[in-house]
């Protein structure tokens, strides 16, 4: 990347520049990865209740499905979600550039390009993580994005695929995509093998590599380097932005919602109390009622909900509940006010077992 674009854009950022084109690191210190079938509109409402800071991503969508399909119901959201990026799929400059600008009119904040997502039906497609391959014609893409639209437009990437050399596939992207503006990358830190492991192996099984982000955010400190991959709790964020600008939580938040709730206390230095656990319930309530009357099932809602009392009393019980009612009650709201008594009578008979087992002691 030029010098001069370098300093521009660190300058612009020390500024607080936001005309629409730039992030900044607070923008970035921590999101919720965009994940296909879970963080939905209303998965994402309901994390939006345990953090106002975190950045939400949506699903991916591709740039075809945007132009051709049933934009509302693929893009429209709740006001509350945002800050909010659209996470869209496909190669072809012109498609990605007017998908791009139909995001921008739905008022998303930021455009973020997938080339991390290994599924062979996106590799059909060449999109996702294939483009690893091809780092001209991405950075053709997101240049058209960007000229497309005033907001930042973004890119998810791997370290590399297959028997590429990860310090150079991902260096060779990041540098190209910088030298046409971009200036966030979230970096899954693993590499995708295109052929012989599925989706959700290669969420797992290629090795981690921290370092070679770590030393991407060094070799280039103006651009904003996000971290993501096996990213399990607060602590460990903590760490990691030690090193990057920003983290990207994907599994760990959606199975244990929760922990969105320390978020913007620790580590955005937010001073605000979160909502507790009975607090959101009775916050989703209304949601679940607008949902159900706008013709969708409870169940739209409740599947994303199941991990609130994880580690907790009564966790158990909240999932049993929900999972058996809401799918059969599925305009019927009042399921959440029963699971979340049921919960309060195991905590209070919990407490009460607790306290009699220390009166013994
Ligand atoms: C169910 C599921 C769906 C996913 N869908 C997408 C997607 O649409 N776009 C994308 O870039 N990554 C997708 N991912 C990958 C995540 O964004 C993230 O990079 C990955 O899970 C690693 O982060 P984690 O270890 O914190 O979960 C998906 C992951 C999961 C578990």
């Amino acid at each position: 990347m030029h010098p001069d674009t370098f300093s521009a854009l660190a300058e612009r950022r020390e500024k607080g520049d936001k005309d629409g084109m730039s992030l900044t690191a607070p923008d970035i210190r921590f999101s919720v990865a965009p994940m296909m079938d879970w963080t939905d509109r209303h998965d994402r409402y309901f994390l939006r209740l345990m953090s106002k800071r975190a950045r939400l991503y949506t699903e991916m969508v591709t740039a075809d499905a945007v132009r051709f399909g049933d934009r509302d119901k693929l893009l429209a959201y709740n006001q509350e979600e945002h800050p909010l990026a659209l996470q869209l799929g496909g190669s072809d400059p012109s498609a990605l550039a007017e998908a791009a600008r139909i995001g921008e009119d739905y008022g998303y904040d930021e455009i973020n390009l997938n080339v991390g997502c290994p599924s062979d039906r996106v590799q059909s497609g060449q999109f996702g993580a294939c483009l690893m391959q091809t780092p001209d014609l991405v950075a053709e893409c997101v240049a058209a994005m960007r000229g497309a639209v005033k907001l930042p437009v973004t890119v998810k990437s791997r370290i590399g695929v297959d028997e590429q050399e990860p310090r150079e596939a991902l260096f060779m992207l990041v540098e190209k995509c910088a030298r046409v503006g971009v200036s966030h990358f979230i970096v899954h830190a693993r590499k995708a093998w295109l052929e012989g492991l599925s989706p959700r192996e290669n969420r797992d099984i290629p090795p981690l590599d921290y370092d070679l982000v770590y030393q991407l955010k060094q070799a280039h400190p103006a651009l904003l380097i996000s971290i993501n991959g096996g990213i399990e709790n607060i602590e460990d964020s903590q760490t990691h932005l030690g090193k990057t600008d920003g983290v990207m939580l994907g599994r760990a938040p959606y199975k244990n919602p929760y922990l969105l709730a320390a978020v913007d206390r620790d580590l955005f230095g937010d001073a605000a109390t979160p909502l507790s656990r009975t607090e959101i319930v009775h916050a989703l309530i209304p949601y679940a009622e607008r949902l159900v009357k706008n013709g969708s099932p409870l169940h739209a809602l409740t599947r994303h909900v199941m991990g609130l009392f994880q580690g907790m009393p009564g966790g158990k019980i909240w999932r049993r509940h929900l999972s058996e009612n809401a799918p059969r009650r599925g305009d019927d709201p009042q399921v959440l006010v029963e699971a979340l008594a049921l919960v309060e009578a195991e905590q209070t008979k919990r407490a009460a077992y607790e306290a009699v087992q220390q009166a013994g002691e």
